[in-house]
């Protein structure tokens, strides 16, 4: 069996440990006789699995107690739509749009009431996140809406909103669980599972506990942030098995990797190698500007788009996947989320410099 390294930016690598952990249980969790695929999600099994995994998530995001976990279906793309179904309790709230994905989130938003786009960074093909302590924000609005970390475009917050009054409300996908987060100055975050935590087909919500129960009564019920964290997440079938896997990866974070202050270290390391040696010749080319720039996702360019193609088809022969950017940037994008080994990088750069020699 020969892994390669997998630059996806999601779904995307998880940690061996986790997917041999996985792959031992599979045909018998523990002593039940069964697959946790098959268990049904009512039994004492999968109770105590939900609730370790939501009490791991807890201890691992160092979240506090007035802050409720939902884990619900339908992607981080739903949430688009749930957090002004659930929030937007005056009518308005302002979102800063600094990618596709906060984009995104803003037009589904203004199908709800009114959205102020308080600053876009398009005006610089989103290669910089605007200064957050400069921006007029709307005073009355319901909340502000973040994309923490921009999976497409490489770019990162690095301070974010802090307005009295307004609760913060992040999309964080594609940076979670990468460093230790202040839970505390959000009203709520959240994020699709299937980068740094599970497989596809879950996203998670945390949420101040003031800010639930506010949904219009015409909510649909599984859009309806307190109807479903009421019941534990369990009001329907939950998406069990990738519940049981986000259990493994915070299991893994906290017992293997010591927790989020050394998946920090850990990443910063890694990126830094890849920033250093994208700094450090001329023949490839990152154009986020340097404070902003994503310890998950790194884009570069090559001098031509015919070079990009030849890079991307060479680099794959050679075991290193998905490195092809996002259509709306071209280019390459190496996506280097918790689970990408730091050998996997360095073998990236020696594979870079020795394209950059032999194409520049
Ligand atoms: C930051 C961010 N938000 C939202 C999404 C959409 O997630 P989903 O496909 O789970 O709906 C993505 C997907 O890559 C993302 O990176």
């Amino acid at each position: 069996m020969a892994r390669v390294y997998n630059f996806s930016a999601g779904p995307s690598m998880l940690p061996e440990k986790v997917l041999k952990t996985a792959q031992s249980e599979l045909l018998e969790y523990g002593t039940s006789g069964q697959s946790v695929m098959e268990m049904s999600h009512r039994s004492p099994a999968f109770d105590a699995i939900i609730k370790e995994t939501e009490a791991s998530m807890r201890r691992v995001l160092n979240v506090p107690d007035n802050y409720k976990i939902g884990f619900f279906q339908g992607g981080a793309t739903q949430q688009f739509a749930m957090v002004p179904l659930n929030f937007m309790t005056t009518g308005k709230a302002d979102y800063i749009v600094t990618g596709n994905f906060s984009n995104l989130a803003a037009k589904e938003a203004k199908k709800f009431g009114e959205v102020n786009i308080i600053a876009n960074s398009e005006d610089k093909n989103f290669t910089y996140i605007p200064d957050v302590k400069s921006l007029a924000y709307t005073p009355d609005a319901s909340y502000i809406h973040i994309c923490q970390n921009n999976t497409i475009f490489g770019t990162t917050y690095v301070d974010v909103p802090e307005v009295e009054g307004v609760p913060l409300v992040a999309d964080m996908s594609s940076c979670i669980c990468s460093k230790p987060v202040d839970v505390s100055k959000y009203g709520a975050i959240y994020f699709g599972v299937q980068k740094n935590i599970a497989p596809a087909g879950m996203a998670v919500a945390i949420i101040r506990d003031d800010l639930l129960g506010n949904a219009a009564a015409n909510v649909p019920t599984m859009m309806n942030y307190q109807a479903i964290i009421s019941k534990d997440s369990m009001y329907n079938t939950p998406p069990c098995w990738c519940i049981y896997m986000t259990g493994l990866v915070m299991k893994y974070l906290e017992e293997d990797i010591g927790g989020l202050a050394n998946m920090e270290q850990i990443n910063v390391k890694k990126a830094g190698i890849l920033y250093d040696f994208l700094d450090s010749q001329s023949f490839f080319n990152n154009p986020v500007e340097k404070p902003y720039r994503s310890l998950m996702n790194v884009t570069f360019t090559s001098p031509n788009a015919d070079l990009d193609k030849k890079f991307c088809a060479e680099a794959a022969e050679a075991g290193f996947v998905n490195l092809k950017g996002h259509r709306l940037v071209g280019g390459m994008r190496a996506s280097i989320y918790n689970a990408m080994p730091t050998e996997g990088v360095e073998k990236l750069v020696d594979f870079m410099a020795d394209f950059a020699k032999k194409n520049g």
